[in-house]
């Protein structure tokens, strides 16, 4: 009788192994989901001014706002807009939101005046942890791919 009971336990014990194992997978099999999610939530909420509000809901860019700049008596119309970055590269990518990395020096021709006050100025220093931007990138690198 106590056998019985012993198999009878080691058996409920083997299945609730079987089952969490189960859960164990199907948690990684949905893992690209979750990053692309927590990398939505993030793009939308990332500690600061949200990144949707300039680079829009699909990421491709978009026209934030225009001012008059003023040089050597000449009046520039300037226009800030933010780029494309669902194609964006890694390296790239990190360089603009890690506040640690120096940003990318772009050489600037005499006309390109409302480019050059732009660059760099416009968007706010954010203070991201690695798995952070990671999750970001793999989200604006993926947009509409996920069914939505
Ligand atoms: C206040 C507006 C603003 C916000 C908020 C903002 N950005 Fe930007 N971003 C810009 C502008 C404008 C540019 C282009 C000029 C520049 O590079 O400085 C840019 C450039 C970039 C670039 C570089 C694109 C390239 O091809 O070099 C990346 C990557 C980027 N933004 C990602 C983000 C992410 C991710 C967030 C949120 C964590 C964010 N931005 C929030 C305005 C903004």
């Amino acid at each position: 009788m106590n056998k019985l009971i012993v198999i009878y336990f080691l058996s409920v014990i083997l299945n609730g192994d079987e089952i969490s194992q189960s859960l164990v997978q199907n948690d990684s099999e949905n893992f690209f989901i979750t990053k692309y999610e927590y990398g939505k939530m993030l793009y939308k909420n990332p500690r600061g001014i949200s990144c949707e509000k300039c680079h829009g809901t699909d990421a491709k860019g978009k026209l934030i706002s225009r001012f008059v700049h003023i040089r050597k008596k000449i009046k520039y119309n300037c226009i800030i807009e933010s780029v494309d970055i669902t194609t964006i590269n890694y390296n790239d990518f990190i360089i603009k939101l890690d506040s640690t990395k120096k940003i990318k020096k772009i050489e600037f021709d005499k006309t390109q005046v409302c480019d050059k006050l732009v660059y760099g100025n416009t968007m706010p220093k954010y203070f991201l942890i690695k798995s952070e931007m990671d999750s970001i990138y793999y989200y604006i690198t993926h947009i509409g791919e996920n069914n939505e």
